[in-house]
């Protein structure tokens, strides 16, 4: 039913997760230069790096359980930034997490017609086709990165794929630690990754997410978008990708060519 979603400045959102007055009140959000946004599209892995910056947080100790605790409040409630202005350059960190367009799209497929709060699509072409205009809670991811991508060059902005997390862990980990200035031994790294890896992180997902551990923890690898995609998919995506953002900053660091040919 039309109802489990809303409108808000033309983009779509769940009943079930936001409302308007939310969405309104972040336009005053007080942020302070202590914050930390993480920024992602859905399923582009924002849990995993949530619990990765989470565990370097904490393991740390640079600040004390009362500031981690309103730190990682603010994280939440900003999650839901629809549309951030950088009015006040310099005032908190972000965090952009992305992920390759196809794999995203698979992802939130599944998330879709799996969530129960979530209008479920009759088949996959009708859903491909909704991902493409933006006919999706939370927007377009086309629109999405293309917003980010004016923000790219930012001193206070990192940007962050999940394939490069994927792929090197305790890398990808590293260079977020040296962006929100956190020192941590080598044997720390190895054991938050493991703590996050795919694996570990489904075993625990029924006490950290109740009943939608395994709608969240689905599959957790890169490439799924070829059980999927027909051909002439592919190049609509293709094409679209190089109109969006073809030749930015992003679009090198997202890796179409490795990732989505
Ligand atoms: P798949 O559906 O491709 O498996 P989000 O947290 O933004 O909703 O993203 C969900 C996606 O991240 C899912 O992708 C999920 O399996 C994957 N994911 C979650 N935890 C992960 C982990 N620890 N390592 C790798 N991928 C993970």
């Amino acid at each position: 039913p039309e109802d489990l979603l809303f409108s808000y400045d033309g983009i779509l959102y769940p009943a079930a997760f936001s409302s308007p007055e939310t969405l309104e009140a972040l336009k005053s959000f007080e942020t302070r230069s202590s914050d930390v946004i993480l920024a992602g599209y859905p399923k582009t892995g924002t849990n995993w790096l949530e619990q990765m910056v989470r565990e370097i947080e904490s393991t740390d100790a640079k600040y004390t359980e009362e500031e981690m605790k309103e730190r990682i409040n603010a994280e939440k409630e900003l999650q839901m930034f629809p549309r951030l202005e950088f009015g006040d350059p310099g005032v908190f960190e972000i965090l952009l997490l992305v992920r390759n367009p196809k794999d995203t799209a698979v992802s939130y497929y599944h998330f879709y017609n799996n969530m129960p709060v979530l209008p479920s699509f009759a088949s996959w072409d009708e859903y491909f086709t909704a991902f493409m205009n933006g006919k999706l809670a939370w927007g377009s991811y086309f629109d999405h990165l293309m917003e980010w991508n004016r923000h790219i060059d930012h001193e206070r902005m990192m940007m962050i794929s999940y394939e490069e997390l994927k792929e090197n862990p305790v890398l990808g980990m590293k260079k977020i630690a040296a962006f929100f200035g956190f020192s941590l031994s080598e044997e720390e790294f190895s054991r938050i990754a493991r703590k996050t890896s795919f694996q570990a992180m489904k075993e625990k997902s029924k006490e950290t997410h109740g009943k939608f551990g395994d709608i969240l923890f689905r599959k957790g690898v890169v490439g799924s978008w070829r059980d999927l995609f027909s051909e002439v998919q592919n190049e609509e995506m293709d094409q679209k990708f190089e109109e969006c953002i073809g030749g930015t900053i992003l679009a090198t660091k997202i890796k179409y060519d490795i990732y989505c040919k």
